[in-house]
């Protein structure tokens, strides 16, 4: 798909309000514990994009129910009696699903399911699952522990756990896992993750304790009652208008009713280091989540060097769009330990370096670390450049050509449909044709 630049960090003339789609994470897990209460759940605002509607489709291949319509989804959960499913579902690009399903499965009784994605996914590190939930006593047979994988579901005991890799997938496996344990289970997470499996579980009642970076949840002794569940916007989707607003938004950006949970929020401090104005209104908790809406203006920004490992699970999946700011940034930026940004849908470090460049960025890695110099601006005509069909180098690639002044050919940008399927709506919103 060919994209002619709209010149926008010259003209400076964007502006507006926007809602970005409903969180992928939250609506993940909302159909996953829908999935599991005892009657029929409402979920407000879901995100029907490829990836939550892989999961959707997974549930509902095991027995689960649902009627769609646009605002809300009623799903009628089963508990945990889910039926066996002889043929292998197909999870598509998404991560998450596959791993938190893993951790559900593996531990419901003489359940028997098979579990795939596309060629992204088959190549995704299973073994920071499998190794935990088989101390549980779960039996997983893995392809060499890549997808595919069969899960044999099985009674599990409680465990001490602590995590060998940040991952929010990897506690939520075993969260979900241990609802079916023997006894307790303990994680302890030396660095912070993205929380949301922990508040959903609190927020059904669940026996969950976490006090700093200890967890401590018990088996489920009665069933979760089917409950009323609001999704809010996608902080990680909102990440590209807001930088997109902080280069070229004369008279500032507003982006509604967004997730503003402190796990997910990190990029917002690096910006605002970074010298960004940002500021957030009408905050308040809906179903166990902070929610509000972010508002960027134009800013000057200067350079950062980010060398602290404990943020990096909280600024993941923004990393490619921070270093889209970085570009442009006054100084030389520098974020290190990104070698979890390699085990993503694509090796995005390698695909900040080699296709961001370009656009003539000036930028490059040494072994994890990224390091980018800020320019004024970027010039580049009748570029091709590659999204390795990963929706985040797509958008920041759609970003960086809106940004700039000539064409570039983008090889895939469907992939943009896993997250984010009103990503050109919202341009369109802004009032940029493309
Ligand atoms: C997610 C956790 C993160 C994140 C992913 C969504 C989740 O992955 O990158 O987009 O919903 O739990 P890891 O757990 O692999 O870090």
């Amino acid at each position: 798909m060919i994209f002619s630049g709209k010149n926008l960090l010259l003209k400076q003339n964007l502006s507006g309000e926007i809602f970005v789609n409903s969180d992928k994470s939250i609506t993940h897990r909302a159909f996953m514990f829908a999935a599991i209460s005892e009657g029929v759940s409402y979920i407000k605002n879901p995100l029907y994009s490829e990836d939550c509607l892989n999961t959707l489709l997974a549930l509902a291949k095991l027995g689960i129910k649902f009627e769609k319509d646009k605002d809300f989804i009623k799903i009628y959960g089963k508990g945990f009696k889910f039926s066996s499913c002889d043929s292998l579902i197909d999870l598509g690009n998404s991560g998450t699903s596959i791993r938190l399903l893993t951790g559900l499965f593996a531990g419901i009784k003489d359940l028997k399911v098979s579990l795939s994605g596309d060629a992204s996914l088959v190549k995704r590190p299973m073994k920071r699952v499998i190794n935990p939930l088989e101390k549980m006593g779960a039996k997983i047979i893995s392809n060499n522990f890549y997808a595919p994988m069969t899960i044999l579901g099985d009674k599990l005991k409680g465990i001490n756990y602590t995590l060998e890799v940040a991952s929010a997938q990897v506690k939520s496996a075993i969260l979900l896992a241990a609802l079916n344990a023997n006894d307790e289970t303990n994680i302890l997470e030396p660095i912070k993750t993205r929380d949301h499996t922990e508040r959903i579980l609190k927020y059904l009642g669940a026996d969950i304790f976490v006090e700093n970076n200890n967890i401590k949840i018990y088996p489920l002794s009665h069933s979760f009652k089917s409950d009323e569940f609001f999704v809010p916007g996608d902080v990680s989707s909102a990440s590209f208008f807001i930088v997109l607003g902080i280069l070229a938004s004369k008279n500032g950006l507003k982006i509604k009713n967004v997730g503003l949970n402190k796990t997910r929020i990190g990029f917002l401090d690096v910006l605002r280091k970074m010298g960004a104005k940002i500021s957030l209104e009408n905050q308040k908790e809906i179903s166990g989540e902070e929610i509000g809406d972010i508002i960027v203006e134009k800013s000057i920004l200067k350079a950062i060097h980010i060398n602290d490992k404990s943020i990096i699970p909280n600024i993941i999946d923004e990393v490619p769009i921070l270093s889209v700011a970085m570009m442009f940034a006054d100084g030389e930026s520098v974020i290190e330990n990104l070698s979890e940004l390699r085990v993503k849908e694509s090796d995005r470090l390698s695909a900040i370096v080699s296709e961001f460049s370009k656009y003539g960025a000036v930028l490059h890695n040494d072994g994890d670390n990224l390091i980018i110099q800020g320019q004024e601006k970027l010039n580049f005509n009748d570029i091709k450049v590659k999204s390795f069909f990963d929706h985040r180098i797509a958008m920041c690639e759609i970003i960086l050509s809106l940004l700039g002044e000539g064409k570039v050919d983008i090889d895939n940008i469907d992939c943009i449909k896993t997250s984010f399927p009103d990503f050109f709506n919202c341009i369109k919103i802004l009032g940029i044709s493309l």
